[in-house]
Formats: C-alpha cells, structure tokens, sequence
C-alpha cells in the first residue's frame, strides 16, 4: 500500500535551467531546461516512465527514470496532471519516434496539480463516442484533445493570414458595434433585448457599418461576431458566429468576384506557407487542394436548371423553379457533385435582401454572390449594393421597413454616393471546408446554437 509520507522525496537540483515553451525544443537542444505542462499521454515500462507533455506550443516526449519514477507522484500520476520538469532535450536515434524526434531526459520532476483517477478521471469524461450533449457540457475539456486544438490553431492562423491578405492590398480594419437598432438580414433571426427602455438587438451583420466607413478610411473589414436566432438544427448554422466582412467602394460586380478570389486563394497561400499550421492542416485534411482559379460561375437561373435536370427537390418535395430559394440540402448536393468552389450569381429579389442592386437589364435579379464549396455549401454571401436613395427608399417600402432608423445609412447616398459592394464570410463555414469537419460547431471555441449556451 502506497503512503505518501514514507515516500521519497526529490531535491531539485540547483544549476540554471532556462525556462521554455514546448516549441523552443529544438533550439534548446542539448542544453539544461525546465519544461512545465498537462500530462497528455502516460506509459510505464521496466522501470522507465514516458510522459507526454502538452502545453498548447507543442508536444513532448519526457523520459523519467531511477529514483524520479519511486516518488509517491510517480507512482500515483494521472493524465492531465499539471508537471514541471527540469533536463536536457536529446535527439531520438534513428528509428524511435516521438514529436519533433527528441525527447527531455529528465533531471528532476515534480507535480503541480494532480489530476483525479478512477470514476472521475479525465477519460471517462470525454470518452469518444460519448453521448454528443455530454461532450458539449465537456467542451472545456475537449479542447484539450489533439484534434479539437488542431482546428483551434488553424483558425488562428486563417484570421492572421486574412487580415495579413487584407492589409496586402490596403484595407483597413474596424470595429463596429455589437448592439444595434437596425437589422440587415430579415427580422426573424434577431435577438432582441433590452437597452436602457429601448429595443435593440445583437448585431445580424455589420455591413450597413461598414458602407459608412468608405468615405473616410476606404476599403474596410471587420472580424466581428454575428448573432442569428436561427431556428434551423443544421451542421452549419450557430447562433453566434465570427462573421469577416468587408466593404469596398467603387467597384463594379465583376471586380467584387476577383477581390473574393484573391481574398480566399490568397489566405490559403499563406496559411500553406506557415510550416506549422501547413502541418496541422495537413493532419486534419491529408487531402485539402486548394482551389484554382478562375473559381466556377453560376447564375442562379442555370443553378435551378441543373436542379431540375439533375432531379435535386426543394424540401417540399417538389421540382425547382425560378424564384424558389434554394435550399441546404440542394445547395449542398450540387456543389458536392460538381466539386469545386462556385460562385454562384444574380439571385432574384425576392430572395434577397433589401439593400442588393439590381441587375443593370433585369430588375427582377440582384447582383449577388454565394461562394459555395464542396461539403459545406454558403460560405459567403455578398453583392453589389443600391447606390441610389430614391431606389433604397423605394426598397424600405417594398420590405415594409421604417427608414428613420436607417437615416444614417441612407445618407451614403445623399452625401457623395458611389457603386460599392461587399461580403460576409462565415470563419467556421470557412474553416469546416478547410478543416473538413462534419459540423461548424467543431470550428468555434464555444459554439452556441438553439438551446445551448453553456459552457
Ligand atoms: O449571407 P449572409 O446572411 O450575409 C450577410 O449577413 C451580409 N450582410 C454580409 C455582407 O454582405 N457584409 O451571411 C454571410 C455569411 C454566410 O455566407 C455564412 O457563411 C455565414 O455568414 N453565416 C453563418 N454562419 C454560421 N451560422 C449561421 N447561423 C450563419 N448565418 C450566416
């Protein structure tokens, strides 16, 4: 029987070990260091103890031997125990394995924080194959687990190489407000609440911000979180999503498109560039391509016709004509079978939001972009928008909207108006196509979609 009070004791040794993150490993090699982490993988053999220590850098393999394997922490360690480690870094002889190909021979260990065994233990919490509403109560420790920080680390390393694409071509970031008292994308999706006695609601979209910026900082972005009260339980619809978004002025439909296809290309080239997050790509999808271009364009009139002739209904059943929205399950079954990014083009008005231009020649369509990629669908949704006050007024009326709230927005159009179109890509959409990951949920930190809020 085990007792903790009889055990041995280490001394830590004194000499100067440089403290370091898990990644400066190989710099550090062959020199004293000390390494502090999560126990994330655990073995014993013949009088050997191999940690594997995680501390969100990196992975490391850490050798325990002698008397750093007899102590009472030795013997009693659990898996995501928290541990300091003082040793040397040494390359692995040809033929082992571990990551990065060296492992830390360790000096002297000791636990900070032990974690539980038993009931309690951290793999019987997020066992794989777990009920999927106790892995989302779990989410915070998920995370810990190799591929849900995988996809966390190319999300951070898409929104770098976004706003690194954008500031290669002089695009200036902003920040727009979260709470608002206008919509943009249709009332039913609001999330309405209370601001000081008034109605307001969490933001659908910042785009109407974004218009406004043009007269003074030029082409615009945002990184902002959109708020949509969806009702619909799909794989890739959350209640709050991170929405990029961007506003440029005057241009025409055909340079939005090009913009869109360096935007998307671009990011990609630089995340492929970055050894690391080339790497973690490249173990979450072993067969990502990226695109070429020119990417596919689609009108919306040959996408229904390709529906019909392909046999594809609506949800209700029946076969596709003009003017019918086309559903998820549509969407998503004509991109996966013609496989590549779409743009697919000039929805009907009825369809759309209020604030598209028309098609110059045929007012009944707008000119609108969905960017559609194989496995999710929409990734992006933008247009060319009305330049005109008298053509905005006229599309308040026909939605039924009040225009006093909108006083500032329609003044774009008063104060020195010119043609000017933008676009909102969702980051997870974005993400679960490069990822391929089965749910945008998968892509956030904390997803929320209808009912769950926690953790
Ligand atoms: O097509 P949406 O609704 O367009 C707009 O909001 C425009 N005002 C954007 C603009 O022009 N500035 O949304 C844009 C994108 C979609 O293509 C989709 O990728 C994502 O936002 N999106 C969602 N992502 C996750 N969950 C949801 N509920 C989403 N709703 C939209």
């Amino acid at each position: 029987k085990l007792e903790e009070s009889k055990s041995i004791v280490l001394e830590e040794p004194k000499g100067d070990y440089q403290k370091i993150k898990i990644r400066q490993g190989i710099e550090t090699r062959d020199k004293p260091v000390k390494v502090q982490g999560w126990v994330h993988r655990l073995r014993s053999q013949k009088g050997l103890m191999f940690i594997v220590l995680r501390d969100g850098t990196g992975f490391l393999q850490c050798v325990l031997t002698g008397k750093n394997v007899q102590t009472f922490d030795a013997l009693t360690l659990t898996l995501e125990s928290t541990v300091e480690i003082k040793g040397t870094i040494k390359a692995l002889p040809e033929g082992k394995s571990a990551p990065d190909n060296h492992e830390l021979v360790a000096d002297w260990w000791r636990c900070v924080g032990k974690a539980p065994g038993g009931e309690d233990a951290f793999t019987n919490k997020v066992s794989e194959g777990a009920d999927p509403s106790i892995l989302a109560d779990s989410r915070h420790l998920v995370l810990r687990g190799e591929t849900a920080s995988a996809v966390l680390k190319v999300r951070a390393a898409v929104l770098s190489a976004f706003r690194e694409e954008y500031a290669s071509m002089n695009m200036l970031e902003v920040t727009p407000p979260c709470m608002v008292q206008t919509q943009v994308e249709g009332g039913s999706t609001l999330f309405a609440f209370d601001y000081y006695g008034q109605k307001a609601y969490l933001t659908q979209s910042s785009q109407l911000y974004l218009e406004t910026c043009l007269p003074s900082l030029g082409d615009v972005f945002c990184v902002q979180e959109s708020f949509r009260a969806e009702k619909s339980h799909t794989r890739r619809h959350l209640s709050e999503y991170t929405h990029l978004e961007a506003e440029l002025g005057f241009l025409d439909f055909d340079e939005l498109l090009a913009h869109l296809e360096q935007l998307i290309c671009g990011t990609i080239d630089r995340v492929l560039a970055n050894e690391a997050s080339a790497a973690l790509l490249q173990q979450l999808n072993p067969s990502f391509q990226k695109p070429t271009r020119p990417f596919r364009r689609m009108d919306y009139r040959d996408a229904i016709a390709w529906l019909k002739e392909h046999d594809v209904k609506t949800d209700e059943g029946k076969d596709h004509e003009v003017g019918d929205d086309i559903a998820e399950a549509a969407e998503r079954k004509m991109t996966d079978e013609l496989n590549v990014p779409i743009f697919l083009i000039k929805f009907p008005r009825e369809i759309k939001a209020f604030y598209m231009k028309r098609c110059p020649g045929d007012e009944r369509f707008t000119e609108s972009v969905d960017v559609l990629m194989p496995g999710v669908g929409e990734i992006v949704g933008g247009s060319m928008r009305m330049s005109d006050s008298k053509e905005l007024f006229d599309a308040y009326k026909h939605e039924g909207m009040d225009p006093s709230p909108y006083y500032w927005y329609t003044d774009q159009r008063k104060y020195g108006t010119c043609e000017h179109g933008g676009y909102g890509l969702g980051v997870e959409r974005f993400l679960a196509w490069m990822t391929n990951r089965w749910t945008v949920r998968e892509c956030s930190l904390y997803p929320r979609w209808t009912g769950r809020c926690t953790p």
